[in-house]
């Protein structure tokens, strides 16, 4: 036997003890209603997602290498764009996108003071790159229902100063992108998407997060597909590219693959002139941008790689589980408001997501405690007004008309799990918990 056999044999051996493994391990355990916890989200996964880390970690390159560049290939055919730069967590993701704004090897960008729209009702680090960038975020309301900004609204609301739109797909749904892209069209603004609770989910057949110059993905295990933590940042604009992955690897100039160690993918590394630096410096050492190091490891790839070959089953499961809770609580219209897609969009739900009308019956507490004493769990749509959170209480910022709908959501909104492992037996166990509650509390 060859050394290569040798090694093949080994790997083999590995990965079919991986499966006996998973297999002892982490199989579901059955479920037993009442007694086990109904999850609002969490990694979906096989052996396959084991094996394919084990073999990054035989490989042993650790960080960025040709899994990474593999799985930055594949997410941009999937999501049909040009360019996917992968970061260690969408937090990340999103402070390269609004950090490449303000670059100055950006043509069109941003200055200091400048303002970005983007709704008061958010995930604290998709506003907390405005700030940290010196730009103003330009605060929306956000309708009830489908939680999304109004482009109507964003129209009355932007000034001379406006520059940007950075949107959140919120819980996966998507609004009106045509109405979006036309606004940003017409005023020159620049259109961001926060796809990272809407990977999978369409407007008109095209994916979430192919519309904007800029969209970002976050691949932490509550989300669509995992890699432990991490995220990317997709593009069509080959400038931007660089830009983003010069500020994700310490804000170095240089863009050569790691297999092309010695003279560089430019074949100039000690030929180039930079200013005051001596003629000749290596490329590998320039540093065009203040930058920051957001690398992911190339395992967290590897196993995205087999993520993403599950995704249109996800995308699948999701929407069937979906479409049961919505169906089993329209009887309940009177109390609750169930969630609306936004117009021609086939959201990939990150959740079920729903308000508490007012009523003399019954609270948002009341049934999110009675929802908590039968196991299953349930989140809040992440910091509701952020303008409340501690830490946003004094930011320089505008808000354009009122914030009712955002407070609102903040007082009765709350969701429950739709992803892949909540099996049919589950979600009818949370569907009759529903049922059980309504009996019990309205006469
Ligand atoms: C809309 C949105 N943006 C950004 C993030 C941040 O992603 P990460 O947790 O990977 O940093 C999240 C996280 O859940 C999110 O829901």
């Amino acid at each position: 036997m060859t050394e290569k056999q040798n090694k093949e044999e080994i790997r083999k051996e590995i990965n079919s003890l991986i499966e006996k493994y998973y297999a002892l391990e982490h199989k579901p355990d059955r479920f037993v209603a009442g007694q086990s916890i109904v999850h609002y989200a969490g990694r979906v996964f096989d052996e396959k997602e084991m094996q394919a880390a084990s073999g990054a970690i035989l490989d042993f390159w650790l960080t960025y290498g040709k899994e990474s560049q593999a799985f930055e290939r594949e997410l941009a055919d999937y999501l049909g764009r040009k360019h996917v730069v992968l970061v260690n967590s969408g937090s990340s993701a999103n402070l390269l996108a609004i950090s490449a704004l303000v670059s100055e090897d950006f043509k069109d960008r941003l200055s200091p003071g400048d303002e970005v729209v983007t709704p008061a009702l958010t995930f604290p680090t998709t506003l907390a790159p405005i700030i940290q960038n010196g730009l103003v975020p330009l605060f929306l309301d956000v309708e009830c229902g489908t939680y999304l900004m109004d482009v109507n609204l964003i129209e009355k609301a932007i000034s001379k100063k406006t520059k940007a739109v950075f949107i959140p797909h919120t819980l996966g749904n998507v609004g009106d992108m045509d109405a979006l892209a036309a606004l940003c069209e017409k005023h020159g603004l620049h259109l961001i998407e926060d796809t990272c609770d809407a990977l999978g989910s369409t407007y008109k057949g095209k994916k979430a997060g192919s519309f904007g110059l800029i969209s970002t993905f976050s691949f932490y295990p509550a989300h669509h597909i995992t890699l432990g933590e991490g995220g990317a940042v997709a593009t069509d604009n080959g400038k931007l590219r660089k830009i983003i992955a010069s500020l994700r690897d310490w804000g170095r100039d240089c863009f050569c693959k790691p297999e092309s160690p010695l003279n560089g993918e430019c074949n100039k590394r000690f030929e180039q002139s930079w200013g005051d630096l001596p003629k000749g410096y290596d490329h590998k050492y320039v540093y065009t941008h203040i930058g920051y190091n957001l690398k992911a490891l190339d395992v967290q790839a590897a196993i995205g790689r087999e993520q993403l070959k599950k995704l249109p089953d996800f995308t699948d499961k999701r929407k069937t589980n979906f479409r049961r809770i919505y169906d089993a609580l329209t009887p309940y219209l009177d109390y609750l408001i169930l969630p609306k897609a936004g117009e021609n969009a086939d959201p990939s739900w990150f959740t079920f997501i729903i308000s508490v009308k007012p009523n003399k019956y019954f609270t948002r507490e009341i049934l999110v405690n009675y929802l908590k004493e039968n196991k299953i769990e349930t989140r809040m749509l992440f910091s509701g007004n952020i303008l409340k959170q501690p830490a946003y209480r004094n930011i320089d910022c505008r808000v354009y008309g009122t914030l009712d709908n955002t407070d609102f959501v903040m007082e009765n909104t709350f969701f429950v799990g739709v992803f892949p492992n909540l099996t049919a037996e589950i979600m009818d166990y949370m569907i009759h918990t529903f049922q059980k509650f309504f009996e019990q509390t309205i006469n």
